[in-house]
């Protein structure tokens, strides 16, 4: 039987670190991060991310988001400095009390306008109404996994929902399944609200125009453990959420992180990520961050 692994305990009751998980929210966290250097236009996460959910049209005048698992609330402080104007109400609501007093920390300069709720995401999605928007950055990794499970001999929940929605498992052997993410996006897609979701896949996509940062990377693979400090998250196979929105009446949109956040387009890029350069700070933080980005997508649901 494949074990269901879950980091519910860990998150509902631990105080984690994100600096050590390096999130690409944290790293790009502030116009002054190291990690900006690699960035065509320098600007903190969640501005870069109001931008895009503006020109892609899910951020509009008058919105009530509602982010999940909102860390130390980097991402919607970058958001609110660069585009209150727009917006209604937040909703930040996270399974971590921890995380959800570090984000009324963060969030207190605007004081109504956010509320905070502790909740585990699955038992409250199918009930959220009035809002406009979703955000999970980098959570869906950390929802249940089936791990090790038999491609031949799959559990029940599993043999029905890949069924269902016509998920691709290995021809022979075991893989790991991200049940949880998959339930989630079934439930926001019920629901009928639209979403923006980043995670570390295990099917990433790399635009054509850094092809260098293919070398090594399966495009076509299954969800890998990621071991952190206290617990461990797992990849998630785009195609399988992005197939369950669409079977349920969904448009869905994806591309690479790369892409969302402007990585400079340069032959120093490329130079310091072929040949692994690492000789000056400078040249160790560009390898770094290419390196971990590089697997990253992003998807809208609407
Ligand atoms: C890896 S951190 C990401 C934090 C932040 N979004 C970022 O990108 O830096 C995961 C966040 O999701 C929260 N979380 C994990 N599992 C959750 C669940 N089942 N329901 C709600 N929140 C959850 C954690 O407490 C934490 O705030």
């Amino acid at each position: 039987m494949p074990k269901k692994h879950t980091t519910h305990a860990y998150h509902r009751y631990g105080s984690p670190d994100l600096m050590t998980e390096l999130t690409v929210c944290e790293s790009l966290g502030s116009a002054d991060s190291p990690y900006m250097v690699a960035l065509e236009n320098p600007k903190p996460y969640g501005a870069m991310m109001g931008d895009f959910l503006i020109q892609n049209k899910v951020l509009r005048p008058g919105s009530r988001i509602m982010e999940t698992g909102g860390g130390y609330g980097t991402l919607m402080k970058g958001l609110l400095n660069a585009h209150s104007g727009l917006i209604a109400g937040v909703c930040m609501t996270d399974l971590s009390m921890y995380m959800l007093n570090r984000q009324r920390e963060a969030l207190k300069e605007w004081g109504s306008l956010v509320s905070f709720v502790n909740a585990e995401i699955l038992s409250i999605v199918s009930a959220v109404k009035d809002i406009d928007l979703i955000i999970l950055n980098e959570v869906i990794g950390d929802l249940d996994v089936l791990v090790d499970m038999e491609t031949n001999n799959l559990t029940d929940e599993a043999a029905q929902i890949i069924n269902k929605y016509n998920l691709e498992s290995p021809s022979f052997g075991k893989f790991n399944f991200n049940i949880g993410a998959v339930r989630l996006i079934e439930a926001i897609s019920k629901n009928n609200i639209p979403a923006f979701i980043s995670e570390h896949s295990s099917d990433p996509l790399i635009p054509e125009r850094m092809y260098f940062l293919e070398d090594g990377l399966d495009p076509d693979s299954f969800p890998r453990e990621i071991r952190l400090h206290g617990h461990s998250e797992y990849t998630i196979r785009f195609s399988h959420i992005v197939k369950t929105a669409e079977a349920l009446g969904r448009r869905v949109r994806t591309g690479a992180l790369i892409d969302l956040v402007g990585i400079k387009d340069s032959p120093k890029m490329k130079f310091i990520f072929t040949n692994r350069a690492c000789s000056t700070d400078r040249q160790e933080i560009i390898y770094e961050f290419l390196d971990h980005i590089r697997e990253y997508r992003w998807m809208i649901i609407e």
